[in-house]
């Protein structure tokens, strides 16, 4: 937690604001959850893992400023009810971050692909964030102002490298953001998405099978950006900035947090390196 301290920062940048942070029991969400609840917002927590959600609670204190409620994000009458409870809780909803996400079994190559697994990650990742904004439409539209915030991942700005299912899930937020920031835009609601490189969070350490310190190693090895590690810290600032006052004019943007990873393909002088001594 290199960038959030406990001493209170000098501009509380989310005072007064409540938000719902789905997945936000573990890595993204929970540095979010910390990052937002520093910043002087009421966060409820949605997610999956009981203990870990309660537990994330814990750590707060004064403890009202924190909750958790259980939550599929596949399940409607569940996000009806995260969002439900944070109003009540709290009195309204300002900032909404459909962050949950899997990463499916990864295996690619379309003919190997599993259709369960497909048809599951679409669940999870777009129709769970679907979900995530109907519901919080249903209570920013009346309160005329919000800010709906997506996770999607550099696999909706880079092909080839990430399995069929996760690439098209991360597609589908984007173009889910983007449409709904046009049409909510009538009512003072911005939507946007952000979209990180490798963290070294459960999510991947669990997908590649590796410690987290070795996940953070390969990540900073392959990334274009060097002399810093990409944490879940830097995601976290991405969303306080695109939640606050900061951004009240950004809207309809899919912010990547890649340190330049997707603009480039090193393939062609990683093959005369590897074939030709004179380029070593
Ligand atoms: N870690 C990375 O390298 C990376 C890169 C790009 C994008 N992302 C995206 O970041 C988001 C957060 O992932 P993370 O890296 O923090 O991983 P994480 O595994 O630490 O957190 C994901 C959280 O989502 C929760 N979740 C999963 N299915 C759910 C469901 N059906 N309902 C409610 N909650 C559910 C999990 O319980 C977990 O707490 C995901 O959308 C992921 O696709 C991650």
């Amino acid at each position: 937690m290199s960038s959030i301290t406990s001493e209170a920062p000098i501009t509380k940048r989310l005072e007064g604001k409540v938000a719902l942070i789905t997945g936000g029991a573990s890595g993204i969400g929970a540095c979010t959850a910390r990052l937002f609840v520093h910043h002087g917002a009421k966060v409820l927590i949605a997610d999956i893992q009981d203990d870990l959600g309660h537990s994330c609670r814990q750590e707060f204190v004064p403890q009202e400023t924190i909750s958790y409620v259980h939550c599929n994000v596949t399940c409607d009458s569940d996000v009806q009810n995260a969002v439900d409870t944070a109003v009540s809780k709290y009195g309204k909803l300002d900032i909404m971050f459909n962050n949950a996400g899997i990463p499916g079994d990864g295996k690619s190559g379309i003919l190997n692909c599993d259709n369960e697994d497909f048809k599951r990650v679409l669940e999870v990742n777009v129709y769970g964030g679907f979900l995530g904004a109907k519901h919080a439409a249903r209570v920013m539209i009346p309160a005329k102002k919000g800010c709906i915030l997506f996770t999607s991942s550099v696999a909706s700005v880079l092909y080839g490298e990430v399995a069929h299912a996760y690439t098209a899930s991360k597609n589908a937020i984007v173009g889910l953001a983007k449409n709904l920031s046009v049409e909510l835009g009538q009512y003072g609601i911005r939507v946007n998405s952000i979209s990180p490189y490798a963290v070294a969070t459960p999510f991947l350490t669990d997908a590649l099978n590796m410690t987290k310190e070795a996940a953070a190693e390969l990540g900073a090895s392959a990334a274009t950006l060097k002399g810093v590690v990409l944490e879940p810290e830097d995601v976290s600032q991405a969303a306080l900035y695109l939640a606050g006052e900061e951004s009240k004019y950004v809207s309809g943007v899919n912010l990547v947090i890649d340190g330049g990873y997707n603009l480039t393909n090193p393939s062609f002088s990683m093959a005369l390196k590897a074939n030709f001594k004179k380029f070593q």
